[in-house]
Protein backbone atom coordinates (compact mmCIF):
# COMPACT_ATOMS: atom_id res chain seq x y z
CA UNK A 1 0.00 0.00 0.00
CA UNK A 2 1.28 3.34 -0.93
CA UNK A 3 0.36 6.01 2.06
CA UNK A 4 0.28 9.64 0.44
CA UNK A 5 0.47 12.34 3.57
CA UNK A 6 -2.15 15.07 2.77
CA UNK A 7 -5.68 14.30 0.87
CA UNK A 8 -6.91 17.90 -0.36
CA UNK A 9 -3.76 19.15 -1.51
CA UNK A 10 -2.88 19.94 -5.12
CA UNK A 11 -0.53 17.19 -5.51
CA UNK A 12 -2.52 14.84 -2.58
CA UNK A 13 -5.51 15.45 -5.58
CA UNK A 14 -3.39 14.76 -7.88
CA UNK A 15 -2.06 11.19 -6.89
CA UNK A 16 -5.54 10.14 -6.55
CA UNK A 17 -6.53 11.52 -10.35
CA UNK A 18 -3.52 10.06 -11.91
CA UNK A 19 -4.36 6.70 -9.81
CA UNK A 20 -7.69 6.35 -11.23
CA UNK A 21 -5.87 5.04 -14.04
CA UNK A 22 -2.34 4.28 -13.13
CA UNK A 23 -1.57 0.50 -11.71
CA UNK A 24 1.37 0.87 -9.77
CA UNK A 25 3.63 -2.10 -8.86
CA UNK A 26 3.24 -0.57 -4.78
CA UNK A 27 -0.24 -1.22 -4.84
CA UNK A 28 -3.48 1.35 -3.89
CA UNK A 29 -3.05 4.28 -2.27
CA UNK A 30 -4.71 5.53 1.15
CA UNK A 31 -4.45 9.16 2.19
CA UNK A 32 -3.75 11.26 5.35
CA UNK A 33 -5.05 14.84 5.35
CA UNK A 34 -4.90 17.28 8.18
CA UNK A 35 -7.64 15.92 10.09
CA UNK A 36 -5.41 12.41 11.02
CA UNK A 37 -2.81 14.13 11.29
CA UNK A 38 -3.64 16.35 14.23
CA UNK A 39 -0.12 15.70 16.23
CA UNK A 40 2.06 15.64 13.85
CA UNK A 41 5.02 15.02 16.95
CA UNK A 42 3.38 12.08 18.64
CA UNK A 43 1.32 9.80 17.33
CA UNK A 44 1.91 9.65 13.59
CA UNK A 45 4.93 6.54 14.40
CA UNK A 46 2.85 4.74 15.92
CA UNK A 47 0.06 4.84 13.47
CA UNK A 48 3.13 4.47 10.57
CA UNK A 49 3.88 1.59 12.11
CA UNK A 50 0.04 -0.19 12.40
CA UNK A 51 -0.61 0.89 8.36
CA UNK A 52 3.12 -0.75 7.54
CA UNK A 53 2.48 0.86 4.37
CA UNK A 54 5.05 -0.18 0.82
CA UNK A 55 5.88 3.26 -0.06
CA UNK A 56 5.42 6.68 1.74
CA UNK A 57 4.53 9.70 -0.67
CA UNK A 58 5.01 13.11 1.76
CA UNK A 59 2.85 15.63 -0.36
CA UNK A 60 2.25 17.94 3.01
CA UNK A 61 3.67 20.97 3.61
CA UNK A 62 3.26 24.53 4.69
CA UNK A 63 2.86 26.66 1.34
CA UNK A 64 1.71 29.73 2.35
CA UNK A 65 5.57 31.23 1.26
CA UNK A 66 4.47 35.06 2.49
CA UNK A 67 2.64 33.90 5.65
CA UNK A 68 5.08 31.56 6.56
CA UNK A 69 7.66 34.49 7.55
CA UNK A 70 5.38 35.03 10.71
CA UNK A 71 3.62 31.62 11.12
CA UNK A 72 6.86 30.22 11.95
CA UNK A 73 6.50 27.39 14.40
CA UNK A 74 3.48 25.97 12.22
CA UNK A 75 6.00 26.04 9.28
CA UNK A 76 8.71 24.29 10.95
CA UNK A 77 6.37 21.67 11.90
CA UNK A 78 5.16 20.66 8.29
CA UNK A 79 8.29 21.28 6.21
CA UNK A 80 11.12 20.22 9.27
CA UNK A 81 9.64 18.53 12.01
CA UNK A 82 7.36 16.28 9.54
CA UNK A 83 9.64 14.77 7.14
CA UNK A 84 12.54 14.27 9.85
CA UNK A 85 9.59 11.73 11.59
CA UNK A 86 8.85 10.11 8.42
CA UNK A 87 12.51 9.53 7.72
CA UNK A 88 13.11 7.86 10.66
CA UNK A 89 10.44 5.56 10.18
CA UNK A 90 11.31 4.88 6.55
CA UNK A 91 14.85 4.20 8.04
CA UNK A 92 13.51 1.64 10.23
CA UNK A 93 11.25 0.13 8.62
CA UNK A 94 13.51 -0.15 5.46
CA UNK A 95 10.71 1.58 3.55
CA UNK A 96 11.31 4.14 1.03
CA UNK A 97 10.03 7.69 1.14
CA UNK A 98 9.31 10.28 -1.97
CA UNK A 99 9.27 13.73 -1.13
CA UNK A 100 8.66 17.27 -2.80
CA UNK A 101 10.89 20.41 -2.09
CA UNK A 102 11.04 23.53 -3.78
CA UNK A 103 13.35 26.62 -6.15
CA UNK A 104 13.06 28.43 -3.84
CA UNK A 105 15.88 26.29 -2.14
CA UNK A 106 17.70 28.68 -4.36
CA UNK A 107 18.70 32.29 -4.09
CA UNK A 108 18.19 32.37 -8.32
CA UNK A 109 21.26 34.54 -9.20
CA UNK A 110 21.80 34.35 -12.79
CA UNK A 111 20.09 33.21 -15.62
CA UNK A 112 20.78 29.28 -16.70
CA UNK A 113 18.78 26.96 -14.81
CA UNK A 114 20.41 25.60 -11.33
CA UNK A 115 21.72 21.92 -11.30
CA UNK A 116 20.98 19.93 -8.16
CA UNK A 117 24.27 20.46 -6.97
CA UNK A 118 24.57 23.92 -7.00
CA UNK A 119 24.68 25.94 -3.62
CA UNK A 120 21.51 26.59 -2.10
CA UNK A 121 20.62 29.59 0.42
CA UNK A 122 17.01 30.33 0.46
CA UNK A 123 16.07 33.84 0.19
CA UNK A 124 12.48 33.68 2.63
CA UNK A 125 11.53 31.44 5.83
CA UNK A 126 9.13 28.98 3.45
CA UNK A 127 12.51 28.03 1.15
CA UNK A 128 14.80 27.50 4.62
CA UNK A 129 12.27 25.16 6.22
CA UNK A 130 12.17 23.31 3.09
CA UNK A 131 15.59 22.91 2.91
CA UNK A 132 16.35 21.86 6.77
CA UNK A 133 13.16 19.21 5.63
CA UNK A 134 15.75 17.99 2.56
CA UNK A 135 18.49 17.60 4.93
CA UNK A 136 16.83 15.76 7.48
CA UNK A 137 15.49 13.09 5.20
CA UNK A 138 19.12 13.03 3.46
CA UNK A 139 20.89 12.22 6.89
CA UNK A 140 18.72 9.64 7.89
CA UNK A 141 19.35 6.83 6.15
CA UNK A 142 16.25 5.55 4.61
CA UNK A 143 15.62 5.56 1.08
CA UNK A 144 14.82 8.23 -0.55
CA UNK A 145 13.67 10.41 -3.33
CA UNK A 146 13.40 14.70 -2.69
CA UNK A 147 11.94 16.19 -6.23
CA UNK A 148 12.24 19.99 -6.35
CA UNK A 149 9.41 21.31 -8.14
CA UNK A 150 8.41 25.23 -9.00
CA UNK A 151 5.20 26.95 -9.29
CA UNK A 152 2.68 24.16 -8.74
CA UNK A 153 -1.09 24.77 -10.73
CA UNK A 154 -4.00 22.56 -10.19
CA UNK A 155 -7.59 22.81 -10.76
CA UNK A 156 -8.15 22.32 -7.05
CA UNK A 157 -6.80 24.36 -4.24
CA UNK A 158 -4.57 27.42 -4.18
CA UNK A 159 -2.51 28.60 -7.24
CA UNK A 160 -1.46 31.43 -9.34
CA UNK A 161 -3.78 29.76 -12.20
CA UNK A 162 -7.15 29.78 -9.71
CA UNK A 163 -5.77 33.26 -8.68
CA UNK A 164 -5.97 35.02 -12.53
CA UNK A 165 -8.83 33.87 -13.33
CA UNK A 166 -10.44 34.72 -10.01
CA UNK A 167 -8.97 38.51 -10.63
CA UNK A 168 -9.41 38.61 -13.91
CA UNK A 169 -13.32 38.36 -13.69
CA UNK A 170 -13.13 41.05 -11.13
CA UNK A 171 -10.35 43.87 -12.36
CA UNK A 172 -9.49 45.43 -16.23
CA UNK A 173 -6.22 46.15 -15.54
CA UNK A 174 -3.74 43.90 -13.10
CA UNK A 175 -0.52 44.46 -12.94
CA UNK A 176 1.85 41.57 -12.61
CA UNK A 177 5.81 40.55 -12.23
CA UNK A 178 8.00 39.92 -14.98
CA UNK A 179 11.29 39.55 -13.71
CA UNK A 180 11.02 36.07 -11.88
CA UNK A 181 11.84 33.22 -14.57
CA UNK A 182 10.74 29.68 -13.57
CA UNK A 183 8.43 27.07 -14.93
CA UNK A 184 4.81 26.75 -13.92
CA UNK A 185 4.28 22.74 -13.29
CA UNK A 186 0.69 20.76 -13.61
CA UNK A 187 0.38 18.54 -10.35
CA UNK A 188 -1.33 15.88 -12.62
CA UNK A 189 2.19 15.84 -14.06
CA UNK A 190 4.05 15.54 -11.22
CA UNK A 191 1.93 12.92 -9.92
CA UNK A 192 2.45 10.50 -12.57
CA UNK A 193 6.39 11.72 -13.51
CA UNK A 194 6.46 10.34 -9.88
CA UNK A 195 4.55 7.28 -10.52
CA UNK A 196 6.77 6.33 -13.34
CA UNK A 197 9.66 7.35 -11.97
CA UNK A 198 8.94 5.01 -9.11
CA UNK A 199 8.18 1.87 -11.43
CA UNK A 200 11.73 2.52 -12.77
CA UNK A 201 12.56 1.84 -8.67
CA UNK A 202 10.69 -0.85 -8.41
CA UNK A 203 14.14 -3.40 -8.50
CA UNK A 204 16.89 -1.50 -7.53
CA UNK A 205 16.36 1.79 -5.59
CA UNK A 206 18.53 4.69 -6.15
CA UNK A 207 18.59 7.64 -3.61
CA UNK A 208 18.47 11.28 -4.38
CA UNK A 209 17.82 14.67 -5.03
CA UNK A 210 16.00 15.53 -8.27
CA UNK A 211 14.47 18.48 -10.20
CA UNK A 212 11.13 17.46 -11.56
CA UNK A 213 9.16 19.89 -13.44
CA UNK A 214 7.03 20.91 -16.53
CA UNK A 215 9.61 21.72 -19.91
CA UNK A 216 9.95 25.40 -20.35
CA UNK A 217 9.91 28.72 -19.08
CA UNK A 218 8.22 31.91 -18.45
CA UNK A 219 7.44 34.45 -16.34
CA UNK A 220 4.86 35.62 -14.25
CA UNK A 221 3.66 37.78 -16.48
CA UNK A 222 3.72 35.71 -19.47
CA UNK A 223 1.88 32.71 -17.34
CA UNK A 224 -1.01 35.07 -16.52
CA UNK A 225 -1.16 36.36 -20.38
CA UNK A 226 -1.21 32.42 -21.49
CA UNK A 227 -3.94 31.55 -18.68
CA UNK A 228 -6.39 34.29 -19.80
CA UNK A 229 -5.90 33.87 -23.21
CA UNK A 230 -6.65 30.55 -23.05
CA UNK A 231 -9.51 30.89 -20.59
CA UNK A 232 -12.37 28.54 -21.59
CA UNK A 233 -15.46 31.06 -20.39
CA UNK A 234 -14.52 33.76 -22.20
CA UNK A 235 -17.40 35.80 -21.68
CA UNK A 236 -16.48 35.59 -17.35
CA UNK A 237 -13.47 37.56 -17.86
CA UNK A 238 -13.49 41.89 -17.57
CA UNK A 239 -9.79 41.84 -17.54
CA UNK A 240 -8.67 44.27 -20.30
CA UNK A 241 -4.56 44.85 -20.07
CA UNK A 242 -1.97 43.39 -18.19
CA UNK A 243 0.80 45.22 -17.37
CA UNK A 244 4.54 43.70 -16.80
CA UNK A 245 6.27 45.47 -13.62
CA UNK A 246 9.48 44.31 -11.27
CA UNK A 247 9.19 42.83 -8.32
CA UNK A 248 10.49 46.03 -7.03
CA UNK A 249 6.62 47.23 -7.27
CA UNK A 250 5.34 44.40 -5.48
CA UNK A 251 6.48 44.22 -2.41
CA UNK A 252 5.71 41.23 -0.64
CA UNK A 253 6.85 39.64 3.10
CA UNK A 254 9.11 36.84 1.50
CA UNK A 255 11.49 37.41 -0.89
CA UNK A 256 11.51 35.20 -3.96
CA UNK A 257 14.57 34.27 -6.12
CA UNK A 258 14.21 35.71 -9.58
CA UNK A 259 16.13 32.95 -11.36
CA UNK A 260 13.79 29.78 -10.65
CA UNK A 261 14.74 28.19 -13.79
CA UNK A 262 15.49 24.38 -13.00
CA UNK A 263 17.77 22.26 -15.10
CA UNK A 264 15.92 18.61 -16.17
CA UNK A 265 18.90 16.98 -17.16
CA UNK A 266 19.76 14.24 -14.07
CA UNK A 267 16.17 13.03 -13.98
CA UNK A 268 16.35 12.83 -17.52
CA UNK A 269 19.79 10.95 -17.81
CA UNK A 270 18.51 8.52 -14.58
CA UNK A 271 15.36 7.74 -15.37
CA UNK A 272 14.37 9.03 -19.05
CA UNK A 273 11.66 10.98 -17.67
CA UNK A 274 11.17 14.58 -19.52
CA UNK A 275 8.09 16.05 -18.85
CA UNK A 276 5.66 17.87 -21.63
CA UNK A 277 5.89 21.86 -21.88
CA UNK A 278 3.87 23.81 -18.86
CA UNK A 279 1.95 25.55 -21.52
CA UNK A 280 0.61 22.75 -23.12
CA UNK A 281 -0.07 20.89 -19.50
CA UNK A 282 -1.66 24.36 -18.80
CA UNK A 283 -4.40 24.60 -21.83
CA UNK A 284 -5.18 20.65 -21.46
CA UNK A 285 -6.02 21.46 -17.52
CA UNK A 286 -7.91 24.72 -18.15
CA UNK A 287 -9.92 22.84 -21.58
CA UNK A 288 -10.34 19.34 -19.50
CA UNK A 289 -12.08 21.38 -16.53
CA UNK A 290 -13.67 23.79 -18.48
CA UNK A 291 -12.06 26.63 -16.25
N1 LIG B 1 2.45 25.01 -4.55
C1 LIG B 1 3.59 25.33 -5.15
O1 LIG B 1 3.64 26.28 -5.95
C2 LIG B 1 4.85 24.56 -4.89
C3 LIG B 1 6.06 24.98 -5.49
C4 LIG B 1 7.23 24.25 -5.24
C5 LIG B 1 7.19 23.14 -4.40
N2 LIG B 1 6.00 22.77 -3.82
C6 LIG B 1 5.99 21.60 -2.94
O2 LIG B 1 5.15 20.61 -3.53
C7 LIG B 1 4.51 19.85 -2.49
C8 LIG B 1 3.01 19.82 -2.74
O3 LIG B 1 2.50 21.13 -2.65
P1 LIG B 1 0.96 21.46 -2.94
O4 LIG B 1 0.95 22.60 -3.90
O5 LIG B 1 0.20 20.22 -3.25
O6 LIG B 1 0.53 22.02 -1.51
P2 LIG B 1 -0.93 22.46 -1.02
O7 LIG B 1 -1.91 22.41 -2.13
O8 LIG B 1 -0.75 23.71 -0.25
O9 LIG B 1 -1.31 21.28 -0.01
C9 LIG B 1 -0.70 21.18 1.23
C10 LIG B 1 -0.93 19.82 1.82
O10 LIG B 1 -0.39 19.86 3.13
C11 LIG B 1 -1.34 19.39 4.04
N3 LIG B 1 -1.34 20.17 5.29
C12 LIG B 1 -1.43 21.50 5.40
N4 LIG B 1 -1.47 21.86 6.70
C13 LIG B 1 -1.39 20.72 7.39
C14 LIG B 1 -1.37 20.42 8.77
N5 LIG B 1 -1.40 21.37 9.70
N6 LIG B 1 -1.27 19.14 9.13
C15 LIG B 1 -1.20 18.19 8.21
N7 LIG B 1 -1.24 18.39 6.87
C16 LIG B 1 -1.32 19.65 6.49
C17 LIG B 1 -2.68 19.60 3.40
O11 LIG B 1 -3.54 18.66 4.02
P3 LIG B 1 -5.08 18.43 3.58
O12 LIG B 1 -4.98 17.50 2.43
O13 LIG B 1 -5.75 17.84 4.76
O14 LIG B 1 -5.60 19.78 3.23
C18 LIG B 1 -2.40 19.43 1.92
O15 LIG B 1 -2.58 18.11 1.52
C19 LIG B 1 4.94 20.51 -1.19
O16 LIG B 1 6.04 19.82 -0.66
C20 LIG B 1 5.38 21.89 -1.58
O17 LIG B 1 6.32 22.44 -0.68
C21 LIG B 1 4.83 23.44 -4.06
Amino acid sequence: MILVIGRNGQLAQAFQTVLLSFKSSYGSAQYLGRDELQSIDGEIFSRLKRLQPSLIINTAAYTAVDKAETDRDACFLLNVTLPKILAEYCAQASTPLVHYSTDYVYAGVGTTPHVESDPTAPLNYYGETKLRGEMEINSSGSKFLIFRTSWVFSSVGVNFVKSMLRLGAEKDTLSIVSDQWGAPTFADDLALATLQILEKQKNSWRSGIYHLANAGETNWYHFAEKIFANATNQQALKIKLLKPIPSSEFPTPARRPVNSRLSMAKVARDFGIQMRPWDVALMQMLFDQRI
